[in-house]
């Protein structure tokens, strides 16, 4: 069966067609990687009063994540207790009570149902809720987990929390958002991430700011980058900056490692200048661009003045919902939208073309799992050890 040809993969290749194409394995992939670990929903500046909601789709899955009357997170799914309708007909919003649309019934923040009209008398409406989702915010991300018991988070958390701390994300503002749909199977858009082999031929504008090297498992070297390499975390330490990279730990599903920009490049934009005020306490010198990976759904850079979030929807084998935020400090006043984002939109919009193009050619008839690059592309061989291990994982009863 197909979920075995995924498994039985020449390890140093690209995976076999139908791990990318068949609706089986994909539902796989739902059952074993997406709802087993925790995903990426959004930013806490999104949810910043009671009432506020935003909602994150994986699939046929919808969690609602809303900030509660006494100030906690609640994360809900989007299916109502009565015949099981969804809630929300927005992404995101501000609300008293979610209201379902259909015969009207009344939930609150907490996800407890409030009221149920023409039920009868002797209906016992504490005995029904929205049906619970684990929540946690870290830094000013907030990630959920569709998993019944899910996963010990306290490894990934006290990675990130210290060396996102500095950027101060709760205290931002999205200032725009993107949204893409793409031809391509969620798998395809991780491989993309998970190497930087094409960044000299496809992204003028992001190597303006960033060496094509340092992600985890490119084993390049530049003298240039190893000294800037040492010379920004010499500089990070005086500062009290933590630059420890943690790429991976022990085939763990998340990496954060700050790096370097091209010298005359305090952050990632077109000209080297900031292209909004400085996030937290940081200054000009102090930030590089700190790199934040969570298999298998989100990739974020944190720099001194913006940090942009990619957030991966799967919605079928074949087809994948792609946010970007970009996030910049609350109070800054009127920004260049187009200054802000134009190295991520540019990089995001021809990743994806590289994205299609690639799928293209693995969903056709002469498609046959190709050889990685032990040089560049061994984070590639990483993530996809991840994937079947998860997998593996998922056909092996406890
Ligand atoms: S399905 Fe929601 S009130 Fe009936
Ligand atoms: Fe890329």
């Amino acid at each position: 069966m197909s979920e075995t040809a995924v498994l039985t993969r020449s390890p140093g290749r690209s995976l076999p067609q139908a791990a990318y194409t068949d609706p089986d394995v994909f539902a796989a992939d739902l059952e074993h990687v997406w709802a087993t670990g925790w995903l990426f929903a959004g930013h806490t500046c999104e949810l910043d009063r009671p009432g506020a909601y935003l909602t994150r789709d994986v699939a046929r899955d919808r969690v609602i994540v809303v900030r509660g009357e006494d100030g906690a997170l609640h994360a809900h799914h989007d299916v109502c207790a009565h015949r099981g309708s969804r809630l929300t007909g927005a992404d995101r919003g501000c609300v008293r009570a979610f209201v379902c649309p259909y015969h009207q019934w009344v939930y609150g923040t907490d996800g407890r149902l409030r009221a149920a009209r023409h039920m009868g008398p002797d209906f016992p409406v504490d005995d029904y809720r929205l049906a619970p989702v684990a929540v946690r915010e870290i830094e000013g991300l907030v990630f959920v987990s569709l998993a019944q018991d899910p996963p010990d988070i306290a490894g990934f958390a006290a990675a990130l929390g210290p060396q996102l701390a500095p950027h101060r994300l709760a205290g931002t503002r999205v200032e725009a958002r993107l949204h893409y749909r793409v031809a391509a199977n969620w798998k395809t858009l991780v491989e993309n991430n998970r190497e930087c082999y094409h960044c000299r031929g496809s992204h003028p504008e992001f190597t303006l700011s960033n060496f094509d090297l340092g992600v985890h498992g490119d084993v390049r070297s530049h003298p240039r980058y190893e000294a800037a390499l040492a010379e920004a975390r010499a500089r990070w330490a005086r500062r009290g900056l933590p630059g420890e990279e943690v790429s991976f730990p022990g085939g763990a599903w998340y990496r954060i490692a700050r790096l370097p920009l091209r010298d005359g490049f305090v952050t990632e934009s077109l000209d080297g200048r900031p292209v909004a005020p400085f996030l937290g306490g940081l200054t000009a010198e102090d930030a590089g661009s700190l790199r934040i990976v969570g298999l298998p759904d989100m990739w974020a850079h944190a720099n001194c003045d913006y940090a942009v979030t990619t957030r991966l929807s799967p919605v079928d084998a074949g087809t994948t919902d792609v946010d970007v935020c970009f996030l910049v400090r609350a109070e800054a006043g009127e920004l260049d939208v187009d200054a802000l984002t134009a190295v991520w939109r540019a990089t995001s919009e021809q990743d994806w073309e590289l994205c299609e193009n690639n799928y293209a050619g693995i969903a056709s008839r002469g498609y046959r799992p190709g050889p990685l690059s032990p040089v560049v592309e061994a984070s590639v061989e990483g993530f996809l050890s991840w994937y079947t291990a998860a997998l593996e994982r998922g056909r092996t009863p406890a």
